[in-house]
């Protein structure tokens, strides 16, 4: 049986990634592998200087990567915004079964009175 290497990662245009870590060790490595199959990476660092250091060590690396670089405190500033975001939304999907009410009619309601 032959070992599996980042060779065998299909194309990966049009998919997006997100990396933490992504200035050194695995992360950078994980960011080259990707990028080189298509993949648009974003490179999720603490440190931005250390960062652009790794994004042009990737640019040097891969023909024509797309990646950006974006701090790892906005990255998960945002997936907290979303992950609440996607969690009122399910609430509102139960209250609505429950109690027929829905997020607009009770908008609606509210805006009226
Ligand atoms: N290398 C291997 O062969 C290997 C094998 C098996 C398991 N592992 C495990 O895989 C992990 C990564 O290994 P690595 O060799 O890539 O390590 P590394 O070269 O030390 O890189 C660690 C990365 O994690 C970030 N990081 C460290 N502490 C963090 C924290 N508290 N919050 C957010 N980011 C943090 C670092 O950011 P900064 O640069 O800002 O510090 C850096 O980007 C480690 O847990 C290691 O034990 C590694």
């Amino acid at each position: 049986m032959s070992h599996w290497t980042v060779n065998d990662i299909p194309d990966l245009r049009g998919r997006v990634a997100l990396v933490t870590g992504a200035n050194r060790g695995l992360g950078l490595e994980t960011t080259r592998a990707l990028a080189t199959h298509g993949a648009h990476v974003i490179m999720a660092v603490r440190d931005l200087n250390q960062g652009h250091r790794a994004e042009a060590d990737i640019q040097q690396t891969v023909p024509d990567p797309s990646i950006e670089l974006a701090s790892l405190d906005k990255v998960d500033r945002n997936a907290r915004k979303e992950y609440d975001r996607s969690a009122a939304a399910r609430l509102w999907q139960v209250s609505e079964a429950l109690t027929g009410v829905t997020y607009d009619a009770l908008r609606q309601h509210s805006e009226t009175r």
